[in-house]
């Protein structure tokens, strides 16, 4: 009997941390036990490894009680969990791809200005977007002309690093920044003369950003929540949600983050705070469908997707507004947010279109 690989791409670090089980977020284990539902063994593997011209690949594979390093044919198909800063990956993946293997959520990272101009290109998702421009100054002052509260992040942003606030009040406008680009604690103060801060202005000439209309967050106990959806193709290859948790952000913040100190829970007892519980299971229903229309929109648009976390936010009055899309979903959330179960289906259902994927070689 020959035996089905799925390949796990990961980024070098967590791939060296996979015999000690030392892998961060990713839980080894979940893959195992996911993999072996659908008759496939996980193998992990990083891209440095792979060699294209004799086909093989180094890659760790649990036999004798451990995780052992082995050479071995590349896998059929591949479920990328890797972010590549080097773009010396990306002719490799080309090839592979070129070749035949299966690699999907190819791409983990795409700017958010590209997925923006993607989603607003579509009318009915076009009105659950933010009103959002690429940063200029020109762009800056528009907005401030039309919006009383702006949200300026990177476009290559992860986990609410370098995300400013500017918002208008009584007092004119306030700015409230990070003190460095990898701290989430805050600075605030007025905007003098107008003007952005020098070291602010050095960020949003470094790197590029968007500016967006803040989106009036429905709120707990003064602590703004937006949610992550995870979106996934399993074992018919149609995308579903596999699940969703909240994230409040720590008091006094606007970013909601867990690696910044946001906090994971249940939607529907949040939402219960928040809104009448007739409205409740609309507005899950309404983000639900919002999620699974940007996925299936976007997997028209970019190569092989099939696992996507994305940010969606709710007003207090039950508008939905879209956020961000993450290739990478940080799955963890569901842990933290008590629901053990969601978690592992979400390693369960890229496990199944692997198994799917497979399937439709044959
Ligand atoms: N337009 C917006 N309106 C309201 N809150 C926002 C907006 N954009 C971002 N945020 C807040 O900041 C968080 C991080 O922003 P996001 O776009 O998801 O970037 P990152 O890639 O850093 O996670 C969001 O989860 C949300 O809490
Ligand atoms: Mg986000």
């Amino acid at each position: 009997m020959s035996y089905r690989y799925v390949g796990i791409l990961l980024n070098a670090a967590m791939y060296r941390g996979v015999p000690r089980r030392k892998t961060g977020q990713e839980s080894l284990s979940n893959y195992e036990e996911a993999a072996a539902e659908f008759g496939l063994i996980p193998v992990f593997i990083h891209i440095g490894d792979i060699h294209i011209r004799k086909g093989r690949t180094a890659a760790y594979i649990y036999q004798n009680h451990q995780y052992e390093q082995v050479s071995m044919p590349i896998p059929d198909v591949i479920h990328n969990r890797a972010i590549f800063q080097n773009n010396a990956a990306h002719p490799t993946i080309r090839v592979l791809i070129s070749r035949g293997v299966e690699v999907f959520n190819v791409n983990n990272r795409y700017g958010k200005d590209v997925i923006h101009r993607l989603l607003s290109a579509d009318p009915f998702l076009r009105d659950s977007l933010p009103d959002t421009a690429v940063f200029s100054y020109p762009a800056l002052r528009r907005f401030m002309e039309i919006h009383h509260d702006l949200i300026l992040k990177p476009c290559r942003g992860t986990v609410g690093r370098g995300i400013i606030r500017l918002r208008h009040d009584k007092s004119g406008w306030r700015i409230t920044y990070p003190s460095s680009m990898r701290r989430p604690a805050c600075i605030q103060h007025k905007l003098r003369r107008g003007e952005l801060p020098p070291y602010v202005q050095q960020y949003l000439h470094r790197f590029p950003y968007l500016i967006q209309e803040r989106i009036p967050l429905a709120e707990s106990k003064g602590r703004s929540f937006d949610f992550r959806v995870t979106v996934q193709r399993g074992m018919t290859g149609e995308w579903a949600v596999t699940g969703m948790f909240a994230k409040k952000s720590p008091p006094g913040m606007f970013v909601s983050n867990l690696a910044g100190g946001g906090k994971a829970c249940p939607v529907p007892e949040l939402l219960a705070e928040v809104m009448p519980s007739s409205q409740t299971s609309v507005v899950i229903a309404q983000v639900e469908h919002l999620a699974l229309t940007i996925a299936s929109y976007l997997s028209m648009k970019l190569p092989l997707l099939a696992d996507l976390g994305l940010d969606i936010g709710v007003t207090q009055d039950g508008r939905i507004y879209f956020i961000e899309c993450n290739g990478r979903d940080q799955r963890y959330g569901f842990k933290k947010a008590g629901m053990g179960d969601i978690w592992k289906a979400t390693y369960r259902e890229p496990m199944a279109f692997a198994w799917h994927l497979h399937n439709r070689r044959e």
